[in-house]
């Protein structure tokens, strides 16, 4: 069974005072522990599609199921208590925390909005977190603006997986990292997702990112679906001109070492 399923997913915004589909019927599945990547050019849809799956935004029409429950049809605690199986993180860290605030207070933000742990075992919980994610336990009181971006990305994971999902969306949240530290981070969502079986929706525009981490992808064009099916298959032989382009502008999609394996 499905753990997201997103059926005929429609939404419009307004350009120039005329409607236009930002996300045009789509639809896609994730299972449990998979990692499915949505490609496409800047403002074919990825980020909005995200925002939906998320319900920070309300679709037009369509339907996202989640854990077998309607997703769209949830309100307050319901939703809350849901929303903490969903969980989402950002390209940029700086823009989604306030930077004053310190490590710790971020990640004990969520295990006391959903009653996770009581106060005087958030502590611990959050020493446990930093270590899940290869950050030193020294880290909690620093600022968030006072940490280099690859340890804010780390934080960022950290705050996702506080609340145990099994679905977290990662909108570009490499993109902005330089190669080494990249490479990093996406050895551990790999590794979160081997021992926790978390699913990824995965976000990018790289497509050398995607074969490396994907086992699906879903190829947008204006909102979209042009193709989607096994990544190293899709990439290695587009069938849609979007797909063919978007691969025609990676350098670099030769073999790599996590073919070897
Ligand atoms: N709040 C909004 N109001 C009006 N139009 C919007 C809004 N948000 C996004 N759009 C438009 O919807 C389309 C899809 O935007 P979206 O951000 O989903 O693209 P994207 O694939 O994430 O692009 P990028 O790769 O640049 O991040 C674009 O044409 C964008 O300009
Ligand atoms: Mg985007």
């Amino acid at each position: 069974m499905s753990l997201l399923a997103v059926s005929n997913l429609a939404k419009h915004y307004r350009r120039g005072g005329k409607p236009f589909a930002a996300v045009d019927d789509v639809s896609f599945e994730i299972g449990p522990a998979e990692t499915l990547a949505l490609a496409g050019p800047s403002g074919s849809g990825k980020s909005t599609i995200a925002r939906l799956v998320s319900r920070l935004l309300e679709p037009d029409s369509g339907r996202i199921d989640f854990e077998g429950t309607d997703f769209l049809a949830l309100s307050g605690a319901r939703l809350r208590a849901r929303r903490a199986r969903l969980q989402m993180v950002f390209q940029d860290p700086l823009a989604a925390f306030n930077p004053r605030a310190t490590v710790a207070r971020v990640l004990d933000d969520p295990l006391r909005v959903h009653g996770i742990a009581p106060r005087a075992e958030r502590p611990r919980r959050i020493a446990a977190l930093l270590e899940r994610v290869g950050l030193d336990a020294g880290l909690t009181a620093r600022a968030i603006h006072e940490i280099s971006g690859g340890q804010r990305q780390r934080i960022a994971i950290a705050r996702a997986i506080a609340t145990r999902p099994s679905l977290v969306v990662l909108d570009e949240a490499v993109s902005a990292l330089d190669v080494s530290v990249r490479g990093q981070i996406l050895e551990l969502l790999l590794d979160l997702q081997r021992q926790e079986r978390i699913a990824y929706l995965f976000i990018s525009h790289d497509l050398g990112v995607i074969r490396a981490v994907a086992h699906r992808v879903v190829i947008l064009d204006a909102g979209r679906v042009a193709e989607s099916g096994d990544a190293r298959t899709v990439i290695a032989s587009p069938q849609s001109a979007i797909g063919k382009a978007l691969v025609a502008a990676t350098p670099k999609l030769g073999r790599t070492s996590q073919d070897a394996s």
